[in-house]
């Protein structure tokens, strides 16, 4: 298939570009670089050996998108254009709004004149807000703490409404829960701009010296060793998710929610010690308190992407911090 990748320059959009030209299809990207370099692109041309055609554009720019689709005869799109920063949605609402709602509807816009009505959305965990249950399933009731959170929630609500709206739509959000790695060339990764909000990024640059010191956002939750659990997928086994939700909408109409998790939790702690045996290097930290907003524990339960998409996470932890370290080494050289 012709698939448009919006976003598709950003981390997971760029390793599941690679994914889907791995799978046979071809592959299409309209990024506007507010979070990524425009050379990821090379970089993808250069591990895939296959071109990967660029447009420049923002998707709140309704009469690029549909020319876009028009041009590449695109099948479906994947949807991963957007702001991602919890704590940046919290003082810069509007951005959050426009760029992620504002966006998505410019892109149902686009894609309903041009009769493309295949989507596979990036979606998030964070529409759980804080878990009444462990682990979360896609019936876990949803609630949003953050304009971040709540965009993501708005837009699947929309989603769900032009779905009802017409049965000729196949839609599928996909809930990631905590995505980290690398792809195991270590040309591609995570490359956020300024001091890493995320802490594999963050353990990845104390470990290469560029951070003097891991801050442990308290170790004093209810959990086996007092610091927060998280579900960490590694993003191969993510974008491969998204491969997977492509081929179930081939023969599956309509609106559905899918985590993608390994359904396995790992806290802080256990991370620390994971990466310091990836890289052979010590990871100095020091505990300090809890960041405001941070739960205990989030992990998925992973059943409905095994049965649905026939897909489950692959990788362990080990490689997910070795990905990261090869990319961090990459990267600094
Ligand atoms: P990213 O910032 O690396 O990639 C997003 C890409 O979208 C960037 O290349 C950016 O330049 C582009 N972009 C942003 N706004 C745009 C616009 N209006 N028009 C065109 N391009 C635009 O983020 P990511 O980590 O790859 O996340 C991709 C998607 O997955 C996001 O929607 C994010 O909310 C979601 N998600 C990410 C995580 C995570 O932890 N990384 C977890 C859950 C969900
Ligand atoms: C993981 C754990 C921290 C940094 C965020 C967004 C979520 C989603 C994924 C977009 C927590 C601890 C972290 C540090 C630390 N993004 N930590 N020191 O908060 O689970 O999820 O990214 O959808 O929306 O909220 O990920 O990597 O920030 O934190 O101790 O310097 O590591 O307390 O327990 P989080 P994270």
């Amino acid at each position: 298939m012709n698939i448009l990748l919006t976003g598709g320059a950003g981390y997971i959009g760029s390793h599941t570009a690679l994914a889907l030209m791995s799978e046979g299809h071809t592959v299409v990207v309209i990024d506007n670089f507010c979070n990524s370099q425009p050379d990821v692109i090379l970089r993808l041309q250069r591990i895939s050996g296959k071109s990967v055609p660029i447009v420049k554009g923002d998707v709140r720019d309704t009469d690029v998108v549909c020319r876009t689709l028009q041009q590449y005869s695109i099948d479906a799109v994947i949807h991963f254009a957007g702001l991602k920063a919890v704590g940046e949605s919290v003082v810069k609402p509007i951005d959050y709004y426009a760029n992620n709602v504002q966006g998505t509807i410019s892109l149902l816009q686009g894609m309903d004149s041009c009769g493309v009505k295949t989507l596979v959305f990036s979606s998030s965990a964070t529409v759980y807000g804080n878990p009444q249950y462990v682990p979360i399933d896609e019936n876990h009731p949803t609630s949003v703490t953050n304009p971040y959170g709540r965009s993501k929630l708005h837009i699947e609500e929309v989603l769900a409404d032009v779905a009802r709206s017409d049965s000729s739509w196949r839609i599928v959000c996909l809930r990631y829960f905590n995505p980290v790695g690398a792809h195991e060339s270590g040309l591609i990764g995570e490359d956020p701009c300024g001091i890493p909000n995320n802490l594999m990024p963050y353990l990845a640059q104390v470990a290469i010296g560029k951070l003097p010191c891991l801050h442990v956002f308290g170790n004093d939750y209810p959990t086996p060793d007092g610091t927060g659990i998280r579900d960490y997928i590694h993003v191969m086994d993510l974008a491969e998710g998204h491969s997977a939700a492509l081929d179930f909408l081939k023969h599956q109409k309509g609106w559905h929610a899918i985590n993608l998790g390994t359904g396995r939790g790992t806290s802080v702690l256990e991370m620390v010690r994971a990466f310091e045996a990836a890289s052979g290097k010590n990871v100095a930290y020091q505990i300090t308190q809890r960041r405001p907003g941070d739960i205990a524990m989030c992990f998925a339960m992973a059943d409905k992407a095994a049965e649905q998409l026939q897909w489950y996470a692959k990788r362990n932890l080990a490689d997910m911090c070795a990905s990261t370290w090869r990319w961090q080494i990459q990267s600094e050289s």
